[in-house]
């Protein structure tokens, strides 16, 4: 049987999200901007006709129109890319092909809490690498070696990167996957962030060797409804275990689903561009209010992604005030979800609208804190 530690950030955003009203400022989520059918099925003025769509199985690794939209966004061969349901499923789908007994996973810490959990589910050791805040959260290509051992089987690194919005230079990148082959362990890339950088734009790194690129439609793509992701892996052997594993997991994608994402990736430009004008417009919003803080918060600047991981000066446990915040109807994640009680997830990227007077109350809730403190 798997043990799952319960899901601590689903559960604070189910609580308030999914709530009756929902909570009327959601910056806790990591997603970007809204979009309904509707408006998905109309870019590009002649509305796509989804109504014939049949509902049969789609091909295991997904339909080749989408595939090859998915390769020409990270400009590489259509196959070597395998949809799956999420990025989710593509790193359960990976963790899932290990065969060997004391193999581990290097992740970085603090990170997107599902690499530990899954990876612990599929009988995994788990090392961790420090994200050190006074750099900026930097993954770099030595502190990820550092965590690796003779038994490394796999390393993750995220850039984007999730909560912190710290990006991964491509040189180290490259060094790293260079350096990990020589281990026999490859470097997983977890793109869903990508290519939403605030400073000059960064290649993927599904063409570098060793790397396997996992993304989605969920994040930089903002449809996280359409439960769409991928695996890119140039390695045909494990490509094909990969799609194996596809089929008994979850046999296919949904045909409409498939359907959308193609649409969806054709339009990316009005997709990117939307996203673009709403995270960069409340990234600036975010760092004045940070500022005007007087050092009760401290914060490094996201390089890219759609979050942030500000952090109390005096190193208080930010809980309570997340509660307080959420009670002034504006929704931040706490910071022990990701192991760093000090710190919490502020995400700028969904909230198209409403943002400034979000930021306001945010403001008058430190302000108390500070009051009380
Ligand atoms: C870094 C990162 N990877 C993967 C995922 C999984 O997302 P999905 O299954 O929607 O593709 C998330 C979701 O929050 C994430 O933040």
């Amino acid at each position: 049987m798997m043990d799952l530690p319960p899901f601590l950030l689903d559960h604070w955003l189910s609580k308030y999200d999914f709530a009756t009203p929902p909570i009327a400022f959601n910056l806790a989520s990591s997603t970007g901007p809204r979009w309904s059918v509707d408006e998905l099925t109309e870019l590009g003025g002649a509305p796509l006709d989804i109504a014939r769509t049949v509902l049969s199985y789609a091909p295991p690794a997904g339909d080749r129109a989408l595939r090859e939209a998915v390769a020409a966004l990270h400009a590489v061969d259509p196959d070597w890319v395998v949809m799956t349901t999420g990025a989710s499923e593509a790193l359960s789908i990976l963790l899932c092909l290990e065969q060997r007994h004391a193999a581990n996973l290097v992740i970085p810490d603090p990170g997107y809490p599902a690499y530990a959990a899954m990876a612990r589910a599929w009988r995994w050791g788990v090392r961790q690498y420090p994200l050190a805040r006074e750099a900026g959260f930097t993954q770099r290509r030595e502190t990820v070696l550092n965590a690796a051992d003779a038994d490394t089987a796999m390393a993750i690194v995220n850039t984007p990167h999730n909560p912190t919005g710290s990006v991964m230079e491509a040189g180290e990148l490259a060094g790293l996957a260079d350096a990990l082959a020589a281990r026999g362990a490859p470097l997983v890339v977890d793109e869903v962030y990508h290519p939403l950088y605030f400073g000059a734009p960064l290649p993927s790194a599904a063409g570098v060797e060793n790397v396997i690129v996992i993304s989605d439609m969920s994040k930089a793509l903002s449809l996280p409804g359409l439960r769409t992701g991928w695996i890119i892996d140039r390695d045909a052997a494990r490509r094909g275990r990969i799609i194996d594993a596809r089929s008994y997991f979850t046999i296919s994608g949904s045909p409409l689903l498939e359907r959308l994402a193609a649409h969806a990736l054709r339009h990316a430009d009005a997709l990117l561009d939307r996203l673009r004008m709403v995270a960069g417009g409340n990234l600036d919003r975010l760092d004045a209010m940070i500022m005007r803080s007087e050092g009760v918060l401290s914060w490094s600047r996201p390089r890219g992604g759609t979050t942030s991981f500000p952090w109390f000066s005096d190193g208080r446990d930010s809980r309570r005030f997340c509660e307080a915040l959420a009670d002034a109807g504006v929704l931040v994640a706490p910071g022990d979800c990701f192991g760093h009680p000090s710190h919490m997830r502020v995400g700028f990227a969904q909230q198209a609208e409403g943002f400034e007077a979000a930021i306001m109350r945010f403001a008058e809730t430190v302000a108390v804190c500070k009051s009380v403190a």
